[in-house]
């Protein structure tokens, strides 16, 4: 142990006083017991059911918006709509300051669902793959033990149902809203199909990749493929441009530095005889810093305009635009992890806290870290009914419901708790100011 952990002990020891008020134990495990009687657990169920039937894509999800209205207003929860075009943002608790924020993504995917049950997306072409009809739900889920235990609330639970996570930045939207202002911090959570349920899983700083995505068209001359003397051969062009953007991750960037390029689209062409006019090529690529980001962005456009020019062709390059932003590394604030780990602690034992390795997935959840503190984890849910899980994104995924009650304790016992420390601490520095 070093130096500053011992300091950082001093410090948390000497703000150590007496507690009256409700101990974090305590409302945590009432939370929990709340969200998986039968009558609430089930309501959560129907919610969650009745939107992954009408799964809605990135800034169109009005129905959604409607279930989660009518909830809201069930609940005798105040709210405002629209926030970011399809959003809705919910207030519980006092209607004053300190505010803390929970955030739940709305949006479904461009994908068939494959899976044969009663409750199968009826909208072809789209499906909730990525368990965002739980995180909505689960929010639903911890406005309701909120409101139930409004008393316990020192501040304000700001609720925020975002739309467009996948690709669309609706965080980013939700951020220029204003709504956050005054938000001391905000809490975002995923479900994560292979990971044990009654499990929590994060880490401090770094945890996702930030990310981008670039189209480029690469143009030469079509013309007879017999003859490709009288043509200047896209195709062979856009095929050096690929190997050419593998060299930005294995030549120029520092190997302890993890990035990714991958080209995920190449069309051109469409006959055995014809060198075509075109090809279009696009993909993604990931950093953990904003500076590695910027990097690649500026590389991929170097190399593509450069090896497009070595072959004749000219290559124009276009990233993430307005309605595909670059989104930013998720980076956990290092004090709230540790407000994290207590808290997860007490509503799932500290056995089942468990820190986890970065990955260079993304997550738009990014966009409020920039502005607030901010705190992102993954909440397993694997068991015996789903003990051969398909991943997120997959026509085959399925949400195991048991982790909806988890999900809506967590998310409500890292709010209430939080409004409790923040009173806490203005309680200690007024007594301070008196001294
Ligand atoms: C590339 O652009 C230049 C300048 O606009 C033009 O003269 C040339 O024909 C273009 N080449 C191809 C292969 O499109």
């Amino acid at each position: 142990m070093n130096l500053s952990n011992w300091v950082s002990i001093i410090l948390i020891l000497s703000t150590l006083k007496p507690q009256i008020t409700t101990g974090l134990s305590d409302i945590s495990q009432q939370f929990l017991e709340f969200a998986k009687k039968d009558q609430v657990f089930e309501w959560m169920v129907g919610i969650r059911r009745k939107i992954h039937e009408n799964p809605e894509l990135g800034y169109q999800e009005i129905e959604t918006s409607n279930i989660i209205r009518q909830e809201l207003d069930k609940l005798g929860i105040y709210h405002k709509h629209p926030v970011a075009v399809t959003g809705v943002v919910g207030f519980v608790g006092s209607g004053e300051a300190p505010f803390v924020a929970l955030r739940a993504d709305m949006d479904a995917l461009s994908l068939q669902e494959m899976v044969e049950w009663e409750h199968k997306s009826k909208v072809p072409g789209k499906m909730h793959a990525c368990g965002h009809d739980g995180h909505v739900t689960m929010l639903l889920g911890a406005a309701k033990i909120l409101k139930h235990h409004s008393h316990l609330l020192k501040g304000t639970v700001v609720l925020v149902f975002q739309p467009a996570e996948e690709g669309g930045g609706g965080a980013k939207v939700v951020v220029d809203s204003g709504y956050l202002e005054n938000v001391k911090a905000i809490f975002g959570l995923h479900v994560s199909p292979e990971r044990p349920i009654g499990q929590v899983f994060s880490r401090p700083g770094t945890l996702m990749a930030g990310s981008g995505f670039f189209e480029a068209v690469i143009a030469g001359k079509g013309g007879h493929a017999a003859i490709p003397q009288h043509s200047i051969d896209p195709i062979l062009a856009a095929s050096n441009v690929v190997v050419s953007l593998q060299h930005l991750v294995s030549r120029e960037t520092d190997p302890l530095d993890s990035q990714v390029v991958t080209v995920a689209k190449f069309e051109g062409g469409g006959a055995f005889n014809v060198i075509p006019d075109t090809v279009t090529i696009g993909g993604t690529f990931r950093a953990f810093s904003k500076e590695g980001l910027m990097r690649l962005k500026q590389r991929i456009e170097e190399v593509i305009v450069g090896q497009a020019s070595v072959h004749r062709c000219n290559a124009t390059v276009e990233f993430s635009s307005k309605d595909k932003p670059l989104y930013p590394a998720t980076i956990n604030d290092a004090g709230l992890h540790k407000f994290f780990e207590k808290v997860a602690g007490s509503v799932v034992g500290l056995n089942n806290v468990k820190e986890m390795s970065p990955f260079t997935g993304a997550e738009d959840f990014s966009f409020y870290q920039e502005v607030i503190p901010g705190y992102f984890y993954f909440i397993g849910m694997k068991n015996e009914k789903n003990d051969k899980p398909e991943s997120l994104h997959s026509p085959f995924f399925q949400l195991n419901e048991d982790v909806l009650p988890y999900g809506a304790a967590m998310q409500a016992s890292l709010a209430a708790t939080f409004l409790q420390e923040s009173q806490r601490q203005s309680q200690n520095s007024e007594h301070k100011d008196e001294l």
